[in-house]
């Protein structure tokens, strides 16, 4: 591929998870641009269906490192922003109003969802031009029913992503990304083409080339490393004991 046409390419392309960082605190002026950034996203309905938590307590980020699968660098983290999809915000105003709100419904959540992680990258981005590194830590979902009570969410409020930020150490900057799955193996034209139609060990030749062991290999440790982790089950089943509380029939009852 050419080089990228453009500043804003040249940096989506270039930016990386950063999990090190230098010991010393954002710039509160950068914190406020990110969030900036953050805010300008387009939100549905023009709803803005989140809310951001700015942990600072460094209690609160140790209990975070442990419930988010014990990743200690969360804990080390300048900067760490929980992005909440947020469905309560609008039956608050809606009541004051004299409205009598629906119980906010599994449609609301995904879109409220959709909000909060647009806004995330945002800030992803936002933070990478200013020289800030970031990691998504999606572990916030694994276990949810602690997070939630640790930062006190409301019933309809819902951890969608937590980002830790800081500047990149210099090994961290170097770091290189992990090569991406060609093109043609993820765009489809006018209809879903199904992955056995490409091959699979298309789809990750470039992550198995890079690894230097074969294909089987590769694939049976990221399977026991990602899909048959104890933390993906755990996500899944707090994350559907949090979606059970939700209403899917669209209708009051
Ligand atoms: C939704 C989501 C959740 C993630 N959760 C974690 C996490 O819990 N811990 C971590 O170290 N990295 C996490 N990552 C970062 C990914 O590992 C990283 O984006 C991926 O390996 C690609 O590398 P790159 O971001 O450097 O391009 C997450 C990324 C996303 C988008």
């Amino acid at each position: 591929m050419e080089g990228p046409a453009n500043e804003v390419v040249g940096q989506l392309v270039d930016r990386r998870s950063v999990r090190r960082f230098e010991d010393r605190a954002v710039d509160q002026r950068e914190v406020d641009l990110i969030l900036e950034a953050a805010f300008q996203a387009p939100t549905a309905g023009d709803q803005q269906l989140y809310s951001i938590i700015d942990v600072r307590d460094q209690q609160e980020k140790d209990t975070l490192s442990v419930l988010c699968d014990n990743q200690p660098f969360i804990a080390s983290a300048p900067l760490v922003l929980v992005f909440c999809a947020d469905c309560e915000k609008w039956p608050v105003i809606y009541r004051q109003a004299g409205c009598q709100p629906r119980e906010p419904g599994v449609g609301d959540l995904m879109l409220a969802v959709c909000d909060a992680v647009i806004a995330a990258q945002n800030a992803v981005t936002a933070a990478w031009s200013l020289g800030i590194g970031s990691c998504y830590i999606g572990d916030v979902m694994e276990r949810c029913d602690d997070v939630r009570a640790l930062l006190e969410l409301p019933d309809h409020v819902f951890p969608a992503a937590m980002l830790v930020l800081g500047y990149p150490t210099e090994q961290q900057a170097a770091r290189p990304k992990p090569p991406r799955a060609p093109m043609d193996a993820i765009v489809m034209r006018d209809r879903y083409r199904g992955h056995g139609a490409y091959g699979a060990e298309s789809l990750v030749s470039r992550r198995v080339e890079a690894s230097g062991s074969s294909f089987d290999d590769w694939v049976r440790s990221f399977h026991a490393r990602k899909y048959d982790s104890a933390f993906a089950r755990e996500m899944t089943r707090s994350v559907g004991e949090y979606l059970s509380a939700y209403d899917t029939t669209g209708v009051d009852e």
